[in-house]
């Protein structure tokens, strides 16, 4: 297991707990969009994890939602961030967050790990070695049949001027056994990779909601692509998710002339 990894695991659980501890206090809410908001916990959370990877990583480059890019040419690495993925829910009072914290290496997600501090449970895969909660190996559900499945998406803050993910809920809720929507694409991501859920969608998503849950899901036997069932990269717009089973029937969903189907 590599340092960075242990790295990651330290750091994610630091950025966690000073999260939790942040959940009973008033919280500041800033608005980056009409439904897009920002608290002053996404900004401690970041600022720890940005200041360890400079104390121990000095030479690797960063993307991370709150303060953006800082490019390093001459490293493979980046790490790619989102410190609070939930604002909204974290807004709230709902405890559905997590910190999620990727490496890329040449561009390619390389390890991934994603915490949820109100649950205790803490994510971690990297390339080729599997994916584990807590220390136990993950693996993805073994359901084949999409109308016993339970799925998870997402709407992106322009909900309401794009509302193409409106189209594809009301489909897939008729196809599925159920379908959630949590507030926290890292966490449908790692509740993949568990068999929690077994497939997961969602346009417009960022690299920082993507980098780690990407390389969990993988490494607990999922499959990953975007919505036409071509290769999927997390500088993409769109994300279908699933273990394996279930991608073609989801992708002939995804790929339906854009009418909701009528109950
Ligand atoms: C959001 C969450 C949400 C998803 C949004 C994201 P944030 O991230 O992952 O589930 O639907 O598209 O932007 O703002 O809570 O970090
Ligand atoms: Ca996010
Ligand atoms: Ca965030």
């Amino acid at each position: 297991m590599s340092d960075m990894r242990e790295f990651a695991k330290a750091t994610a659980v630091r950025a966690g707990q000073l999260l939790k501890e942040g959940l009973s206090r008033p919280r500041e809410i800033r608005y980056k969009g009409e439904i897009d908001l920002v608290t002053e916990m996404d900004v401690a959370s970041e600022k720890l994890i940005i200041e360890a990877i400079k104390a121990n990583y000095p030479d690797h480059a960063i993307l991370a939602e709150e303060s953006g890019r800082s490019d390093q040419p001459d490293s493979p690495y980046r790490w790619v961030i989102d410190p609070l993925d939930g604002t909204t829910n974290y807004a709230h009072g709902l405890p559905i967050f997590c910190v999620s914290i990727g490496l890329e290496k040449d561009g390619e997600p390389l390890l991934g790990v994603i915490y949820s501090p109100m649950l205790d449970e803490l994510y971690e895969a990297e390339v080729g070695q599997g994916a584990y909660l807590n220390g136990q190996r993950l693996h993805v559900s073994k359901t084949t049949e999409l109308g016993k499945a339970l799925l998870v998406t997402g709407f992106p803050y322009d909900v309401k001027v794009k509302i193409d993910n409106v189209v594809h809920f009301t489909n897939f809720l008729l196809a599925s056994q159920a379908v959630r929507r949590l507030g926290s694409a890292a966490m449908d991501l790692a509740w993949v990779a568990a068999g929690r859920f077994d497939g997961f969608w969602e346009p417009r998503l960022a690299p920082w909601d993507l980098c780690a849950g990407t390389v969990l899901v993988r490494e607990a036997g999922g499959h990953i692509t975007n919505y036409v069932g071509e290769t999927f990269s997390i500088y993409e717009k769109e994300i279908l998710a699933s273990n394996g089973h279930l991608h073609q029937p989801m992708v002939e969903v995804l790929t339906r002339p854009a009418v909701a189907s009528q109950a």
